[in-house]
């Protein structure tokens, strides 16, 4: 039987990890589709970019990769980087070359605290804490400007600049959507982060931009936390936040405090998403390529799953999304548990309850 609707998939799975929870996820997704009795289908193509593909062509992808990528209804990411390539060379040949080609600039990475995982977080026992991260994905400090220079001149005379670039139209497209998003939220609340005191001029144009855009949005309270204070924030008085709009750098590491608050880099999930649907968005989960436990089939493919149900609502299917999250929480409340959450389960016992928890 065909499918009603059938979604064309790119899937990148890249390195180390990357490999096994992109395979995870594809599996409790195809088992969802085969238990939706042909509504919907993935028509899945798989890339074999990412180091390996550099070690052989000296190119992280290949050179017509975003013209392929192009045609597909979203893109569907493992993790990229492996000890012997340089970090940025990894992350700016795959991961922000798509991110940006793209102008995928809406990175939205939710904190959500599972069933049977225990956080670090001793608050996490008596309040209900759900937040969500929304990261300016397309300029601020990895706007990629700057230069080294005056080697030449002799031993320890190099100099490097590294800017951030901050647009108004930047900024302010960011903000609405965290606006935007905050409607749809029982809390309707948007946290800036900032750091106006020491940055004078990107970040002085960030405040002045959300005050102004906050003013469009007199039904959601709008408050302007500075990074640090944000840090200590999301440990002492996570209970009040609900969307945080932050900087590209800032709001990469807060996210990744927020998911080990939660109890693992390894359940975060994101989206990275171009609004406009001109470009297609791209789904992976928060955490990187783990060279220190791939292929050892330990990896949590939580993250890679939830960045599947983000997915899914992208693409239309926002009943599917609730039905994954759901698998999600019974497989934690089961105890089935990965050995980064204290549990012995492997990659493929998460794999086998998700899709248990299906029904399918
Ligand atoms: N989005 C990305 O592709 C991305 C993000 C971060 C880092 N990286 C790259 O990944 C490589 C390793 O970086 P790192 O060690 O700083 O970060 P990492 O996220 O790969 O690992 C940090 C720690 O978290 C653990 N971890 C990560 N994912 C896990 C999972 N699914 N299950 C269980 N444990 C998990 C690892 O074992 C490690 O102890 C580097 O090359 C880095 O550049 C890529």
């Amino acid at each position: 039987m065909s499918a009603s609707r059938t979604f064309r998939i790119a899937a990148i799975p890249a390195d180390g990890v990357g490999k096994e929870v992109v395979a995870a996820g594809r599996e409790v997704l195809d088992a969802l589709a085969a238990g939706s009795g042909g509504a919907f289908a993935f028509d899945w193509h798989e890339f074999g970019w990412g180091c390996e593909h550099y070690a052989r062509t000296g190119q992280m992808m290949a050179g017509d990769g975003l013209e392929v990528l192009r045609a597909f209804d979203a893109i569907y990411f493992g993790a990229v980087g492996w000890p012997g390539v340089p970090d940025h060379i990894s992350l700016w040949g795959l991961r922000l070359a798509i991110c940006q080609n793209f102008d995928l600039w809406a990175n939205v990475r939710p904190v959500r605290f599972l069933p049977g995982v225990r956080s670090p977080l001793r608050r996490a026992d008596d309040a209900e804490l759900d937040w969500v991260v929304v990261r300016e994905n397309s300029e601020g400090e990895y706007a990629g400007v700057g230069g080294r220079n005056f080697a030449a001149r002799g031993a320890r005379s190099e100099v490097a600049v590294q800017s951030a670039v901050f647009t108004e139209a930047g900024c302010e497209r960011i903000m609405r959507f965290a606006f935007d998003l905050a409607r749809t939220r029982a809390r309707r609340k948007v946290s800036s982060v900032t750091k106006s005191n020491a940055q004078q001029y990107g970040m002085v144009m960030w405040d002045d931009v959300f005050k102004r855009v906050a003013r469009d949005y007199p039904d959601v309270a709008a408050d302007s936390v500075l990074v640090d204070a944000m840090a200590a924030k999301f440990v002492l008085h996570p209970e009040e936040l609900s969307v945080v709009v932050a900087s590209n750098l800032h709001a990469d590491i807060l996210s990744d405090l927020g998911s080990a608050l939660a109890g693992s880099l390894g359940l975060a999930a994101s989206a990275n998403l171009n609004p406009e649907r001109r470009f297609p968005s791209m789904f992976e989960p928060v955490h990187g390529s783990a060279p220190d436990i791939a292929g050892k089939g330990l990896a949590n493919p939580i993250g890679a799953v939830g960045s599947a149900a983000l997915m899914l609502g992208h693409l239309g299917l926002p009943d599917q999304a609730t039905r994954l999250n759901t698998a999600i929480e019974a497989t934690t409340a089961a105890g089935v548990l990965t050995r980064d959450l204290g549990g012995t389960a492997t990659t493929r016992d998460v794999t086998k309850a998700l899709t248990d928890a299906l029904g399918t």
